[in-house]
């Protein structure tokens, strides 16, 4: 996924993070884990709010670029020629060519060595139409991005049921 945050001064800082899990169902709550020296990291603990975006293979070179290493206070989003647009109940924005933005506050973090986990609940989506399919994520048209390992992805384009 892609997060975006925002610090303090409301600068909109976007990164991928591909550790990342579902931890509760109700309320919602989502985890990832991120190193300490990260501007995501640092800009949750300045604002507790973060926005993770779905990300598809259609904005996977967008995506890649937005992990490259920029000075704090640039916005990847801008770098990578992506857009954004207001998030609903937290500061950060959703990013547009994100199929769903998942608005999250920040509820608990896990300290690790050299990574935290950092947990947001959930408190309002925007989930764009076509994206959904009896209420399941469409993932013949969405065609989600699972990062494999440095620069391989693997690309979500089919279910299979038991
Ligand atoms: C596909 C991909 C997945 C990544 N996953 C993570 C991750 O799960 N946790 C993390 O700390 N960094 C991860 N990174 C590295 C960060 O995105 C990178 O260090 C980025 O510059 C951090 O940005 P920030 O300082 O603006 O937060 C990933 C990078 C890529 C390209």
């Amino acid at each position: 996924m892609l997060v975006t945050t925002v610090d303090k001064n409301g600068r909109i800082n976007a990164a991928p993070m591909s550790f990342v899990m579902p931890v509760e169902m109700d309320p919602p709550i989502l985890a990832f884990s991120t190193s300490y020296e990260s501007d995501t990291y640092r800009n949750i603990s300045e604002t507790g709010e973060f926005v993770a975006n779905l990300v598809t293979a259609e904005v996977k070179k967008q995506m890649y670029i937005c992990g490259r290493s920029f000075p704090r206070g640039v916005n990847e989003l801008e770098k990578a020629g992506l857009h954004w647009e207001p998030s609903k109940k937290v500061k950060p924005p959703g990013v547009v060519e994100c199929p769903a933005n998942l608005e999250c506050k920040l509820e608990w973090t896990h300290e690790g060595p050299e990574y935290i986990v950092v947990a947001g609940r959930v408190v309002a989506m925007n989930v764009r139409k076509g994206t959904l399919r009896a209420g399941k994520l469409n993932v013949e048209q969405v065609k989600p991005l699972l990062h494999l390992s440095g620069k391989s992805f693997i690309i979500g384009d089919h279910t299979t049921e038991l």
